[in-house]
Protein backbone atom coordinates (compact mmCIF):
# COMPACT_ATOMS: atom_id res chain seq x y z
CA UNK A 1 0.00 0.00 0.00
CA UNK A 2 2.64 2.20 1.01
CA UNK A 3 4.36 2.41 -2.80
CA UNK A 4 1.32 2.33 -3.83
CA UNK A 5 0.09 5.71 -2.08
CA UNK A 6 3.63 7.30 -2.67
CA UNK A 7 2.72 7.24 -6.21
CA UNK A 8 -0.16 9.31 -6.11
CA UNK A 9 1.09 11.88 -3.90
CA UNK A 10 4.29 11.81 -6.39
CA UNK A 11 2.15 12.05 -9.38
CA UNK A 12 0.33 14.61 -7.90
CA UNK A 13 3.87 16.45 -7.54
CA UNK A 14 4.96 16.42 -4.06
CA UNK A 15 8.18 15.60 -2.74
CA UNK A 16 7.80 12.36 -0.98
CA UNK A 17 10.23 9.65 1.14
CA UNK A 18 9.29 6.40 1.34
CA UNK A 19 10.57 4.71 4.82
CA UNK A 20 10.44 1.30 5.84
CA UNK A 21 12.33 -1.06 8.51
CA UNK A 22 13.06 -3.74 6.06
CA UNK A 23 15.79 -3.28 3.23
CA UNK A 24 14.02 -5.69 1.30
CA UNK A 25 10.74 -4.29 1.42
CA UNK A 26 11.71 -1.19 0.95
CA UNK A 27 13.35 -2.56 -2.39
CA UNK A 28 10.56 -4.08 -3.37
CA UNK A 29 8.96 -0.61 -2.82
CA UNK A 30 11.02 0.77 -5.00
CA UNK A 31 10.81 -2.20 -7.24
CA UNK A 32 7.29 -2.12 -7.40
CA UNK A 33 7.00 1.69 -7.92
CA UNK A 34 9.02 1.46 -10.95
CA UNK A 35 7.02 -1.46 -12.66
CA UNK A 36 3.92 0.57 -12.13
CA UNK A 37 5.53 3.70 -13.61
CA UNK A 38 7.15 1.83 -16.52
CA UNK A 39 3.97 -0.13 -17.45
CA UNK A 40 1.84 3.52 -17.44
CA UNK A 41 4.40 4.70 -19.61
CA UNK A 42 3.92 1.70 -22.40
CA UNK A 43 0.37 1.92 -22.24
CA UNK A 44 1.21 5.71 -22.67
CA UNK A 45 -0.79 7.14 -19.56
CA UNK A 46 2.10 9.23 -18.85
CA UNK A 47 5.18 10.51 -20.79
CA UNK A 48 8.43 9.34 -20.55
CA UNK A 49 9.17 12.85 -19.25
CA UNK A 50 6.25 12.40 -16.85
CA UNK A 51 7.33 9.05 -15.65
CA UNK A 52 11.26 11.24 -14.95
CA UNK A 53 9.57 13.42 -12.93
CA UNK A 54 7.03 11.01 -10.84
CA UNK A 55 10.39 8.53 -9.89
CA UNK A 56 12.38 11.97 -9.32
CA UNK A 57 9.76 13.32 -6.65
CA UNK A 58 10.18 10.17 -4.39
CA UNK A 59 13.44 9.32 -1.87
CA UNK A 60 13.43 5.40 -0.55
CA UNK A 61 14.87 5.24 2.87
CA UNK A 62 15.27 3.27 5.80
CA UNK A 63 16.00 6.21 8.12
CA UNK A 64 13.47 7.49 10.03
CA UNK A 65 15.14 10.84 11.25
CA UNK A 66 14.82 11.62 7.02
CA UNK A 67 11.08 12.40 7.70
CA UNK A 68 11.91 15.12 10.06
CA UNK A 69 11.00 17.92 7.45
CA UNK A 70 7.76 16.22 6.51
CA UNK A 71 4.73 17.76 6.24
CA UNK A 72 2.20 14.79 6.05
CA UNK A 73 3.20 11.44 7.09
CA UNK A 74 0.92 8.65 6.10
CA UNK A 75 1.40 5.34 7.78
CA UNK A 76 1.35 2.01 6.45
CA UNK A 77 2.82 -0.42 8.23
CA UNK A 78 1.94 -3.52 9.67
CA UNK A 79 -1.67 -3.85 10.70
CA UNK A 80 -0.98 -3.89 14.55
CA UNK A 81 -1.54 -1.44 17.13
CA UNK A 82 1.37 -1.50 19.25
CA UNK A 83 4.09 -1.41 16.64
CA UNK A 84 1.92 1.17 14.56
CA UNK A 85 1.97 3.82 18.30
CA UNK A 86 5.62 2.76 18.90
CA UNK A 87 6.58 4.05 15.48
CA UNK A 88 4.51 7.02 15.26
CA UNK A 89 5.69 8.37 19.26
CA UNK A 90 8.83 8.15 17.60
CA UNK A 91 8.16 10.15 15.13
CA UNK A 92 6.22 12.56 17.13
CA UNK A 93 9.44 13.40 18.43
CA UNK A 94 11.45 14.00 15.11
CA UNK A 95 8.68 15.90 13.23
CA UNK A 96 7.78 19.87 12.86
CA UNK A 97 4.55 20.80 15.88
CA UNK A 98 3.21 21.61 11.89
CA UNK A 99 3.17 17.83 10.64
CA UNK A 100 0.02 16.38 9.90
CA UNK A 101 0.33 12.00 10.69
CA UNK A 102 -1.99 9.92 9.38
CA UNK A 103 -2.67 6.46 9.31
CA UNK A 104 -3.63 3.97 6.34
CA UNK A 105 -5.73 1.22 8.63
CA UNK A 106 -8.40 -0.59 7.68
CA UNK A 107 -9.74 -1.90 10.93
CA UNK A 108 -7.91 -0.35 14.09
CA UNK A 109 -9.49 2.79 15.75
CA UNK A 110 -7.80 6.19 14.93
CA UNK A 111 -8.58 7.53 18.27
CA UNK A 112 -6.69 4.36 19.72
CA UNK A 113 -3.73 5.68 17.18
CA UNK A 114 -3.71 9.01 18.46
CA UNK A 115 -3.96 7.88 21.87
CA UNK A 116 0.25 7.70 21.70
CA UNK A 117 0.47 11.28 20.91
CA UNK A 118 1.78 14.55 22.80
CA UNK A 119 -0.68 16.12 20.38
CA UNK A 120 -3.62 14.03 19.08
CA UNK A 121 -5.47 16.70 17.73
CA UNK A 122 -2.72 16.15 14.36
CA UNK A 123 -3.69 12.66 14.13
CA UNK A 124 -6.31 11.28 11.55
CA UNK A 125 -7.30 8.10 9.36
CA UNK A 126 -6.17 8.70 5.72
CA UNK A 127 -7.46 5.21 4.41
CA UNK A 128 -6.62 4.66 0.44
CA UNK A 129 -7.86 1.48 -1.40
CA UNK A 130 -6.12 -1.69 -3.12
CA UNK A 131 -4.45 -0.88 -5.55
CA UNK A 132 -4.58 2.96 -4.33
CA UNK A 133 -3.06 4.06 -7.38
CA UNK A 134 -6.35 2.64 -9.30
CA UNK A 135 -9.03 3.17 -6.44
CA UNK A 136 -10.35 6.35 -6.52
CA UNK A 137 -11.90 6.10 -3.05
CA UNK A 138 -10.01 7.39 0.00
CA UNK A 139 -11.99 7.46 3.54
CA UNK A 140 -10.82 10.45 5.76
CA UNK A 141 -11.55 9.49 9.58
CA UNK A 142 -11.57 11.91 12.43
CA UNK A 143 -10.32 10.61 16.01
CA UNK A 144 -12.19 12.00 19.01
CA UNK A 145 -9.40 14.49 19.29
CA UNK A 146 -8.93 15.72 15.56
CA UNK A 147 -8.68 19.03 14.99
CA UNK A 148 -11.47 20.01 12.18
CA UNK A 149 -8.95 22.14 10.25
CA UNK A 150 -7.15 18.88 9.64
CA UNK A 151 -9.79 16.80 8.26
CA UNK A 152 -10.84 19.79 6.40
CA UNK A 153 -7.39 20.02 4.50
CA UNK A 154 -6.75 16.64 4.49
CA UNK A 155 -9.55 16.49 2.42
CA UNK A 156 -9.17 18.75 0.06
CA UNK A 157 -5.49 17.66 -0.42
CA UNK A 158 -6.64 13.72 -1.48
CA UNK A 159 -9.18 15.31 -3.45
CA UNK A 160 -6.57 17.52 -5.59
CA UNK A 161 -4.75 13.94 -6.25
CA UNK A 162 -8.26 13.22 -8.20
CA UNK A 163 -9.58 11.10 -5.49
CA UNK A 164 -12.77 10.80 -4.18
CA UNK A 165 -13.22 11.45 -0.60
CA UNK A 166 -15.43 10.83 2.29
CA UNK A 167 -15.35 11.64 6.01
CA UNK A 168 -16.44 9.07 7.98
CA UNK A 169 -17.22 8.64 11.57
CA UNK A 170 -14.10 6.95 14.10
CA UNK A 171 -16.31 3.46 13.95
CA UNK A 172 -15.08 -0.14 12.87
CA UNK A 173 -14.60 -1.26 9.67
CA UNK A 174 -15.13 2.72 8.16
CA UNK A 175 -17.71 2.65 5.47
CA UNK A 176 -16.67 0.14 3.29
CA UNK A 177 -15.53 -2.82 5.29
CA UNK A 178 -18.54 -2.51 7.72
CA UNK A 179 -21.08 -2.09 4.93
CA UNK A 180 -19.56 -5.16 2.60
CA UNK A 181 -19.51 -7.35 5.38
CA UNK A 182 -22.73 -9.01 4.65
CA UNK A 183 -21.51 -9.49 0.64
CA UNK A 184 -18.87 -12.06 2.57
CA UNK A 185 -20.92 -13.41 5.86
CA UNK A 186 -24.19 -14.20 4.21
CA UNK A 187 -22.25 -15.92 1.17
CA UNK A 188 -20.90 -18.02 3.72
CA UNK A 189 -23.87 -18.62 5.20
CA UNK A 190 -25.88 -19.43 2.58
CA UNK A 191 -22.84 -22.21 1.40
CA UNK A 192 -22.82 -23.22 5.02
CA UNK A 193 -26.49 -23.79 4.96
CA UNK A 194 -25.95 -25.78 1.43
CA UNK A 195 -28.97 -23.85 -0.05
CA UNK A 196 -25.95 -23.08 -2.78
CA UNK A 197 -22.98 -24.03 -3.56
CA UNK A 198 -19.51 -21.95 -4.64
CA UNK A 199 -19.47 -21.11 -7.92
CA UNK A 200 -23.33 -20.82 -7.97
CA UNK A 201 -23.65 -17.94 -5.33
CA UNK A 202 -20.95 -16.66 -7.20
CA UNK A 203 -22.09 -16.72 -10.67
CA UNK A 204 -25.83 -15.74 -9.07
CA UNK A 205 -24.01 -12.62 -7.63
CA UNK A 206 -21.64 -11.51 -10.61
CA UNK A 207 -24.83 -12.78 -13.82
CA UNK A 208 -28.14 -11.54 -11.27
CA UNK A 209 -26.28 -8.97 -9.22
CA UNK A 210 -23.89 -7.28 -11.65
CA UNK A 211 -21.24 -7.47 -9.34
CA UNK A 212 -17.76 -7.71 -10.64
CA UNK A 213 -16.77 -10.28 -8.63
CA UNK A 214 -18.21 -13.24 -6.60
CA UNK A 215 -18.00 -13.29 -2.82
CA UNK A 216 -15.82 -16.34 -2.93
CA UNK A 217 -13.87 -15.33 -5.67
CA UNK A 218 -12.92 -12.34 -4.32
CA UNK A 219 -12.42 -13.73 -0.25
CA UNK A 220 -9.59 -15.99 -1.87
CA UNK A 221 -8.07 -12.69 -4.19
CA UNK A 222 -8.07 -11.16 -0.56
CA UNK A 223 -6.69 -13.64 1.23
CA UNK A 224 -7.87 -15.35 4.08
CA UNK A 225 -5.58 -14.43 6.03
CA UNK A 226 -6.91 -10.31 5.61
CA UNK A 227 -10.28 -11.05 4.56
CA UNK A 228 -11.36 -13.22 8.14
CA UNK A 229 -9.28 -11.16 9.82
CA UNK A 230 -11.09 -7.71 9.17
CA UNK A 231 -14.13 -9.71 9.85
CA UNK A 232 -12.96 -10.80 13.06
CA UNK A 233 -11.70 -7.40 13.92
CA UNK A 234 -14.70 -5.78 13.27
CA UNK A 235 -17.44 -8.43 15.03
CA UNK A 236 -14.70 -7.93 17.95
CA UNK A 237 -14.79 -3.99 17.78
CA UNK A 238 -18.83 -4.27 18.02
CA UNK A 239 -18.66 -6.30 20.75
CA UNK A 240 -19.54 -9.42 19.34
CA UNK A 241 -22.62 -8.54 17.48
CA UNK A 242 -24.23 -10.98 15.91
CA UNK A 243 -24.56 -9.18 12.39
CA UNK A 244 -20.48 -9.32 12.15
CA UNK A 245 -20.17 -12.90 13.57
CA UNK A 246 -17.30 -14.91 11.35
CA UNK A 247 -17.89 -18.04 9.55
CA UNK A 248 -16.27 -20.78 10.55
CA UNK A 249 -15.80 -22.62 7.10
CA UNK A 250 -14.07 -19.13 6.57
CA UNK A 251 -11.77 -19.63 9.22
CA UNK A 252 -11.06 -23.36 8.22
CA UNK A 253 -9.55 -22.49 5.07
CA UNK A 254 -7.07 -20.17 7.29
CA UNK A 255 -6.05 -22.96 10.18
CA UNK A 256 -5.38 -24.93 7.29
CA UNK A 257 -3.28 -22.47 5.57
CA UNK A 258 -4.98 -22.35 2.13
CA UNK A 259 -5.31 -18.51 1.75
CA UNK A 260 -6.66 -18.14 -2.05
CA UNK A 261 -4.86 -17.69 -4.95
CA UNK A 262 -1.85 -16.16 -2.83
CA UNK A 263 -1.20 -19.89 -1.62
CA UNK A 264 -2.81 -21.61 -4.51
CA UNK A 265 -6.01 -23.05 -2.85
CA UNK A 266 -8.39 -21.56 -1.39
CA UNK A 267 -12.57 -21.60 -1.90
CA UNK A 268 -11.40 -22.78 -5.11
CA UNK A 269 -8.22 -24.35 -6.17
CA UNK A 270 -5.74 -22.35 -8.22
CA UNK A 271 -2.96 -24.81 -9.09
CA UNK A 272 -2.18 -25.35 -12.63
CA UNK A 273 -4.59 -27.88 -14.53
CA UNK A 274 -7.07 -27.79 -11.45
CA UNK A 275 -10.53 -28.67 -12.96
CA UNK A 276 -12.85 -25.59 -11.97
CA UNK A 277 -16.39 -26.50 -10.55
CA UNK A 278 -19.42 -25.59 -12.41
CA UNK A 279 -22.16 -23.24 -11.28
CA UNK A 280 -25.89 -24.43 -10.83
CA UNK A 281 -27.34 -21.54 -13.65
CA UNK A 282 -30.98 -22.01 -12.01
CA UNK A 283 -32.42 -18.57 -12.50
CA UNK A 284 -34.88 -18.79 -9.78
CA UNK A 285 -32.18 -20.25 -6.77
CA UNK A 286 -29.64 -17.29 -8.08
CA UNK A 287 -31.94 -14.63 -7.59
CA UNK A 288 -32.62 -16.18 -4.29
CA UNK A 289 -29.65 -16.06 -3.33
CA UNK A 290 -29.12 -12.33 -4.38
CA UNK A 291 -32.03 -10.54 -3.26
CA UNK A 292 -30.96 -12.56 0.10
CA UNK A 293 -27.61 -10.91 -0.11
CA UNK A 294 -28.28 -7.59 -1.48
CA UNK A 295 -30.93 -6.90 1.09
CA UNK A 296 -28.30 -7.44 3.91
CA UNK A 297 -25.79 -5.13 2.19
CA UNK A 298 -28.97 -2.68 2.41
CA UNK A 299 -29.69 -3.66 6.40
CA UNK A 300 -26.15 -2.52 6.90
CA UNK A 301 -25.77 0.31 4.61
CA UNK A 302 -29.04 1.57 6.22
CA UNK A 303 -27.64 1.05 9.57
CA UNK A 304 -24.52 2.98 8.84
CA UNK A 305 -25.91 5.99 8.04
CA UNK A 306 -29.05 5.56 10.58
CA UNK A 307 -25.65 5.75 13.87
CA UNK A 308 -24.28 8.10 11.53
CA UNK A 309 -21.08 6.79 10.32
CA UNK A 310 -21.96 9.34 7.05
CA UNK A 311 -23.93 10.66 4.47
CA UNK A 312 -26.50 8.78 2.94
CA UNK A 313 -24.22 10.04 -0.62
CA UNK A 314 -20.87 9.36 0.44
CA UNK A 315 -21.71 5.59 1.79
CA UNK A 316 -23.32 5.08 -1.47
CA UNK A 317 -20.03 6.79 -3.40
CA UNK A 318 -17.92 4.67 -1.01
CA UNK A 319 -19.33 1.20 -2.01
CA UNK A 320 -18.98 2.34 -5.75
CA UNK A 321 -15.46 3.76 -5.64
CA UNK A 322 -13.89 1.77 -3.00
CA UNK A 323 -14.95 -2.02 -3.87
CA UNK A 324 -16.95 -1.21 -7.30
CA UNK A 325 -20.52 -2.18 -6.82
CA UNK A 326 -22.82 -1.74 -9.43
CA UNK A 327 -24.79 0.64 -7.47
CA UNK A 328 -25.17 2.86 -4.30
CA UNK A 329 -27.01 0.52 -1.60
CA UNK A 330 -29.51 2.81 -0.29
CA UNK A 331 -30.08 3.99 -4.10
CA UNK A 332 -31.02 0.35 -4.87
CA UNK A 333 -32.99 -0.18 -1.80
CA UNK A 334 -35.11 3.23 -2.93
CA UNK A 335 -35.31 1.16 -6.57
CA UNK A 336 -36.52 -1.83 -5.17
CA UNK A 337 -38.76 0.00 -2.49
CA UNK A 338 -39.10 0.61 1.25
CA UNK A 339 -42.07 -2.47 1.04
CA UNK A 340 -39.97 -4.76 -0.93
CA UNK A 341 -36.98 -4.35 1.67
CA UNK A 342 -39.01 -4.28 4.64
CA UNK A 343 -40.71 -7.72 3.35
CA UNK A 344 -37.43 -9.71 2.58
CA UNK A 345 -35.78 -8.56 5.77
CA UNK A 346 -38.98 -9.94 8.05
CA UNK A 347 -39.34 -13.23 6.56
CA UNK A 348 -35.55 -13.68 7.18
CA UNK A 349 -35.81 -12.17 10.43
CA UNK A 350 -39.15 -14.69 11.06
CA UNK A 351 -37.71 -17.38 9.97
CA UNK A 352 -34.20 -17.65 11.48
CA UNK A 353 -35.33 -15.83 14.56
CA UNK A 354 -31.58 -14.85 14.96
CA UNK A 355 -29.88 -11.05 16.24
CA UNK A 356 -28.46 -11.29 12.95
CA UNK A 357 -31.43 -10.78 11.01
CA UNK A 358 -32.74 -7.17 12.76
CA UNK A 359 -34.19 -4.89 10.86
CA UNK A 360 -31.96 -1.60 11.11
CA UNK A 361 -34.58 0.96 12.59
CA UNK A 362 -33.99 3.42 9.82
CA UNK A 363 -35.47 0.80 7.57
CA UNK A 364 -38.51 0.70 9.66
CA UNK A 365 -38.98 4.29 10.30
CA UNK A 366 -38.61 4.66 6.45
CA UNK A 367 -41.29 2.14 6.05
CA UNK A 368 -43.67 3.77 8.17
CA UNK A 369 -43.47 7.25 6.95
CA UNK A 370 -43.55 6.31 3.34
CA UNK A 371 -39.79 7.77 2.87
CA UNK A 372 -37.49 7.09 0.46
CA UNK A 373 -33.04 7.37 1.35
CA UNK A 374 -32.80 10.25 -1.01
N1 LIG B 1 -3.52 -4.51 1.62
C1 LIG B 1 -4.66 -3.88 1.53
O1 LIG B 1 -5.53 -4.24 0.73
C2 LIG B 1 -4.91 -2.67 2.37
C3 LIG B 1 -5.93 -1.77 2.00
C4 LIG B 1 -6.14 -0.63 2.77
C5 LIG B 1 -5.37 -0.41 3.91
N2 LIG B 1 -4.41 -1.32 4.25
C6 LIG B 1 -3.61 -1.03 5.46
O2 LIG B 1 -2.33 -0.56 5.07
C7 LIG B 1 -1.34 -0.99 6.01
C8 LIG B 1 -0.27 -1.78 5.29
O3 LIG B 1 -0.86 -2.86 4.62
P1 LIG B 1 -0.07 -3.64 3.45
O4 LIG B 1 -1.03 -4.61 2.88
O5 LIG B 1 0.61 -2.68 2.54
O6 LIG B 1 1.00 -4.43 4.32
P2 LIG B 1 2.44 -4.99 3.90
O7 LIG B 1 2.73 -6.06 4.87
O8 LIG B 1 2.49 -5.28 2.46
O9 LIG B 1 3.41 -3.74 4.17
C9 LIG B 1 3.69 -3.30 5.45
C10 LIG B 1 5.12 -2.76 5.47
O10 LIG B 1 5.38 -2.22 6.76
C11 LIG B 1 6.72 -2.48 7.06
N3 LIG B 1 6.89 -2.41 8.51
C12 LIG B 1 6.45 -3.28 9.43
N4 LIG B 1 6.79 -2.86 10.66
C13 LIG B 1 7.46 -1.69 10.50
C14 LIG B 1 8.06 -0.77 11.39
N5 LIG B 1 8.06 -0.98 12.71
N6 LIG B 1 8.65 0.33 10.88
C15 LIG B 1 8.66 0.54 9.55
N7 LIG B 1 8.10 -0.30 8.64
C16 LIG B 1 7.51 -1.41 9.13
C17 LIG B 1 7.00 -3.87 6.50
O11 LIG B 1 8.37 -4.06 6.26
C18 LIG B 1 6.17 -3.83 5.21
O12 LIG B 1 6.95 -3.47 4.10
C19 LIG B 1 -2.09 -1.77 7.08
O13 LIG B 1 -2.41 -0.90 8.13
C20 LIG B 1 -3.36 -2.23 6.35
O14 LIG B 1 -4.44 -2.42 7.22
C21 LIG B 1 -4.14 -2.42 3.52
Amino acid sequence: MGSGIAQVAATAGHQVLVYDNNHAALQKAENNLKSSLVKLTEKQKITTEQQKSILANVRFTSNLQDLSECELIIEAIVENLDVKKSVFKELEKLVKDTCVLASNTSSLSITSIAAAFEKPSRVTGIHFFNPPTLMPLVEIIPGVATDLKITTDCKSLVDSWGKVTVVVKDTPGFIVNRVARPFYSEALRIYEEGIADIPTIDWAMKEIGGFKMGPFELMDLIGHDVNYIVTETVWTQFYYDPKFKPALSQKRLLEAGFLGRKSGKGFYNYTEGAIQPEPLKDKQLGQQIFTRILIMLINEAADTLYLKVASASDIDLAMTKGVNYPKGLLKWADELGIENVVKQLTALKDFYEEDRYRISPLIKQNFILKKTFY
